[in-house]
């Protein structure tokens, strides 16, 4: 055993040894935050969120967070604070769904309410009232999320998707809903079923591009198109158009100025464990795929005039995920909330992002304009009378741990000025 010394050292000394110590200390703190820009990068970025609850017995709160010590790909990215409102939350919870704003109406589609449990039925909030109203039934036969999904202000049109719970496979079957009279019918279907794959109205045409094949993994690059008329194709049968240079799901397909975008997305899923009969996604593929396959990649492709030639833009701010209808259109810029970036090397976990992203149509160049009250993916936007909206999707932890786990349905607005 080792002896201590226990002769006391008289107070005053060791008033002067703890003078000297804090000198010490300082002047070793100061020498190094003058190396510290290229040297130490440990600063934990504070990030103030306000939030403010406006529901039924809600008080107005400050939250002060602090993001976790990343690297950039995982990081949160400083953005200005914005004040968020809670709404009412929406009637399930969903992950996976889709949504389609149509006027003052956001109709959301679909989703997991748990990995055993899907949804099969249509939710509208109303903006003009900001409730929850309408609950409408889809067709049985259409996917239950991962859905490719376009509209042309009265009709939307629902591509393929995910039939069904877990980690089951995608189907070509797709439906068309007249908002007005919220009648379903038949679409002709996709070549092949595909999962999650971009989806938009450009010229005239429905186009639909990537995703991911039957098992969910598989990439698929292969883009066709119909051209589409009042709800209905006015063509037999979908045509082959330039395949995208990089496919797979999970990404926001955009019409904007003309010009079709397809924004971020990732290469590769969970896949069903063989031979199980109801397709339980599986945990083993999960570390397989955080190790090796899923590419959740920032790339940024766009299609112009005759749409003869795929263009690669600026990367977005970091690899997204998951934002299929998490975006909006406002003055001349396209609006991203949310999503997922890539997995952890570490942890092996996936890293929810709570960034609002603009994207320029002018300049064609990114910003981060603010940060949302937690980080979510798939969650369903809108914009209406100056207000971003956004509901539902899969959030964090905490406000230190970025992993996915709740599934919710809450909805939160906040002012925008651009
Ligand atoms: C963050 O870490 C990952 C894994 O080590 C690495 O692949 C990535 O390039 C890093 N990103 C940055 C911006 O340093
Ligand atoms: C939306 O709310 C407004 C205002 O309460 C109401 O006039 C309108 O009928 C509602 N729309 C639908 C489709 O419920
Ligand atoms: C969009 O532009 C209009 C007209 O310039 C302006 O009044 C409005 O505040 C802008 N909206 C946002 C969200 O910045």
């Amino acid at each position: 055993m080792v002896q201590f010394n226990t002769k006391q050292t008289p107070r005053k000394y060791w008033f002067l040894i703890g003078l000297f110590a804090m000198t010490v200390v300082f002047s070793v703190v100061n020498h190094l935050s003058t190396y510290s820009d290229s040297t130490f990068k440990v600063t934990p970025t504070l990030e103030s969120i306000k939030v403010r609850r406006s529901f039924p017995g809600g008080v107005v709160k400050d939250q002060i967070t602090l993001a976790l010590t990343f690297n950039a790909t995982y990081a949160d990215i400083p953005a200005p604070t914005l004040e968020w409102e809670e709404m009412a939350a929406a009637p399930v919870g969903r992950l996976d769904g889709g949504s389609a704003q149509i006027g003052n109406l956001l109709y959301v589609f679909a989703g997991y309410e748990n990995i055993n449990h899907v949804h099969s039925h249509v939710d509208v909030f109303n903006f003009s009232d900001n409730t929850w109203g309408d609950r409408f039934d889809m067709p049985k036969e259409m996917a239950n999320s991962h859905l490719g999904i376009a509209n042309d202000g009265r009709y939307v049109y629902i591509i393929s998707g995910q039939y069904g719970a877990q980690c089951r496979p995608s189907t070509s079957r797709s439906f068309v809903l007249d908002t007005k009279t919220r009648k379903w019918s038949d679409f002709i279907s996709l070549p092949f079923p595909r999962y999650a794959p971009p989806t938009q109205i450009w010229r005239g045409r429905l186009h639909v591009m990537g995703g991911g094949k039957e098992n969910r993994f598989e990439i698929a690059l292969e883009h066709w198109s119909i051209g589409v008329k009042d709800g209905k194709a006015i063509e037999k049968e979908w045509r082959s158009e330039l395949p995208i240079p990089r496919g797979g799901p999970h990404r926001a397909c955009v019409v904007a100025n003309d010009r079709l975008f397809v924004f971020g997305g990732q290469e590769g899923d969970f896949m069903p464990k063989p031979g199980s009969p109801i397709f339980k996604c599986s945990r083993k593929i999960e570390a397989y795929i955080a190790e090796i396959v899923v590419a959740v990649h920032s790339d940024v492709y766009m299609l112009e005039g005759d749409g003869s030639k795929w263009k690669q833009l600026g990367d977005m701010p970091k690899p997204n995920s998951h934002f299929e209808t998490s975006w909006v259109i406002v003055n001349s810029s396209i609006i991203i909330i949310g999503g997922s970036t890539r997995l952890h090397p570490l942890t092996k976990k996936m890293n929810l992002i709570g960034e609002v992203f603009r994207f320029r149509l002018d300049t064609l160049e990114w910003s981060v304009i603010g940060r949302m009250p937690f980080r979510v993916k798939t969650t369903v936007a809108g914009f209406w009378n100056g207000w971003l909206y956004f509901s539902s999707g899969q959030r964090d932890t905490g406000p230190l741990d970025p992993k996915p786990k709740k599934i919710v349905g809450t909805t939160f607005r906040t002012q925008l000025r651009l």
